[in-house]
């Protein structure tokens, strides 16, 4: 159905160049993502320790990818798809000439508004410019472009990980143009993600469930009604969700769940979202104070023995 959406779908301008900024696990993985379905893609960060982090995260997944798909020649797959990857600090010149920029740098309004300002100036004029936020207001974002720029400016949401997920979340703003919306579609269908689309809301579709789930699933625990093991397998095999909240919180970190959720408090105020769904959770905030972040410090709800 994805091939067949794709020659239905009115033809905007094709986006053949994508630039990331951002070599984390997001920005990695839509690069990668975006290079195995043949974008010329250039991958940007501050530093070159960021990007050869970024490369190292994008070489990881694709032996795994290419362990299916090629797994008599490994090492060409992966090569060949490494080719389409440039890397640069330069941000401006990362733009140059480039046909969309997904941004996924850290979750902060102010340094995502001061590269999107600078972008603005640097790339040209039908450039789209596309957010990976997963918490903040896309049009405010995009209120750090001019006009015109406005109007080819949309949040495109990735799941993690990214190679594995299916979904993109296309969100639109009030400014976002038909034209713009029609060609972010199009992009997500050639990389191999199923759109969906969203108006610019707490937390967009996925998280504006998710992240509500999760937090009363910590509540739960607080409340000493059953342990985060049962309640994991109680979601998995009675709910069939692949992994139960607490697997899937030490999976996404718990610094960025709370940070979500403080960041939402603020919206519940003017009633973008109930209060009572964000309520500060005391076991929460006290394993982030501890720096027991989930799966990437080695300690969560549950121990891993590979921290990394
Ligand atoms: N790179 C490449 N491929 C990967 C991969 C990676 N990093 N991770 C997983 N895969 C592939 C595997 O190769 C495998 O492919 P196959 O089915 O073709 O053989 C497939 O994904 C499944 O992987 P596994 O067999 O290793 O393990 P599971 O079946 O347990 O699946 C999972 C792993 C896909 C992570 C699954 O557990 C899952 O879907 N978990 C829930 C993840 C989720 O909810 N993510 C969203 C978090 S919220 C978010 O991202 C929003 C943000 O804004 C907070």
């Amino acid at each position: 159905s994805i091939q067949r959406h794709l020659s239905t779908t009115p033809s905007g301008s094709r986006i053949e160049r994508m630039t990331v900024f951002g070599a984390g696990l997001m920005g990695a993985g839509i690069a990668q993502v975006g290079a195995q379905s043949g974008l010329k893609v250039t991958l940007s960060d501050v530093t070159d320790k960021a990007l050869e982090n970024g490369l190292n995260i994008i070489s990881k997944s694709l032996s795994r990818v290419a362990k299916k798909k090629s797994p008599d020649d490994i090492e060409g797959f992966t090569k060949k798809i490494l080719a389409n990857i440039e890397t640069t600090t330069d941000a401006g010149k990362a733009v140059e000439d480039t046909d969309l920029v997904v941004e996924a740098i850290i979750e902060s309004i102010k340094v995502k508004r001061d590269l999107f300002g600078f972008l603005d100036s640097k790339a040209k004029a039908e450039c789209i410019f596309a957010t990976n936020t997963s918490s903040l207001s896309v049009t405010e974002i995009a209120e750090s472009c001019g006009k015109e720029r406005q109007e080819r400016f949309a949040g495109l949401h990735f799941f993690n990980p990214v190679p594995a997920m299916k979904l993109v979340e296309i969100i639109r703003t009030p400014q976002t143009s038909t034209s713009t919306y029609e060609s972010l579609k199009e992009v997500t269908l050639r990389i191999g993600k199923a759109p969906v689309t969203c108006n610019d809301t707490p937390g967009f579709i996925v998280n504006r469930l998710l992240v509500p789930y999760l937090l009363e699933s910590i509540r739960m625990v607080e409340r000493g009604d059953a342990t985060p093991e049962d309640i994991d397998t109680a979601m998995e095999l009675g709910a069939g969700y692949p992994m139960g909240p607490f697997k899937l919180l030490d999976f996404v970190g718990l610094d960025t769940t709370t940070y979500i959720a403080q960041g939402w408090r603020g919206k519940a105020a003017s009633g973008q979202i109930s209060k009572e769904l964000v309520e500060p959770i005391e076991l929460l905030d006290k394993l982030v104070k501890e720096g027991k972040l989930g799966r990437k410090s080695g300690q969560g709800f549950y121990e891993y023995e590979n921290k990394k």
